[in-house]
């Protein structure tokens, strides 16, 4: 509940995603699908001229408002897309492989999803200290709590053994994950698994545990 509440938002997207994620620990720079389509040249019937104008129109801060303005008249967004674009990419389109079933541009409900560039920064230095400090301090005492009480219990050593070590391993992992994901964004993943290692095998731990304290005592 944590991890939705506190990183769903990063993105625009309902719920929370790996790029929620990646931006939080890493950031995330994701250039506009229309601009990124017009800069690698397609369509190559569209002149330079309007080329130049869609461009300049994504990479404005006017996206909303300029997309049908009627003061540019054919120079509007939406007047362009509908002379160079629709032919394939409206569903009733004939041209273009189906293209217009798939990513339609009839509409700005259509275009506004792939009209925005997002910078997502990853959380502050400052900020990831401060929680590494608050988080290292508190998980790493509980591991020991845990584990001594794990090694108090009658299950087999090797259960017990492998339990410790693997929370371990996932508490270290996880906390190196923070500060190496600011370097590559596969220690994003590297996060969620040793993460989701630290808080399962604890968890199993507390529940061997618990299911020790409610047996009956052994003969000795
Ligand atoms: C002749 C048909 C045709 C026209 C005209 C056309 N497209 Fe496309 N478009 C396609 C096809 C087919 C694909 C899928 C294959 C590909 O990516 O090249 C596509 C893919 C795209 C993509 C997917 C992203 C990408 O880079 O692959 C975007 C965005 C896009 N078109 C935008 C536009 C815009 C904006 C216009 C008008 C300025 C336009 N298209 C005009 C046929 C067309």
């Amino acid at each position: 509940m944590h991890m939705h509440g506190h990183y769903e938002n990063r993105d625009e997207k309902a719920g929370l995603t790996s790029t929620d994620l990646v931006g939080a620990y890493h950031g995330v720079q994701r250039v506009a699908p229309l601009q990124t389509a017009l800069e690698r040249h397609h369509p190559p019937e569209l002149s330079n001229a309007d080329r130049d104008l869609l461009l300049k129109w994504l990479r404005s801060d006017r996206v909303s408002e300029d997309y049908d303005n009627l003061d540019l008249g054919d120079a509007a967004p939406a007047e362009i897309l509908a002379r160079s674009c629709l032919q394939c990419h409206s569903r009733r389109a004939t041209a273009g492989d189906g293209i217009g079933k798939t990513m339609p541009l009839d509409f700005y409900d259509d275009v506004k999803p792939l009209a925005f560039s997002r910078q997502i920064n990853p959380t502050p230095v400052a900020v990831l200290a401060a929680s590494t400090h608050a988080h290292a301090l508190a998980l790493g005492p509980l591991a020991i709590v845990v584990a001594a009480l794990a090694l108090s219990t009658s299950w087999p050593r090797w259960f017990i053994h492998a339990g410790i070590l693997l929370m371990g391993l996932g508490l270290f992992g996880d906390l190196a994950s923070w500060w190496l994901a600011r370097f590559d964004p596969a220690f994003v993943w590297g996060l969620i698994l040793t993460g989701a290692v630290f808080n399962g095998m604890t968890t199993i731990l507390l529940l061997a545990i618990g299911i020790d304290l409610a047996r009956p005592a052994e003969k000795r």
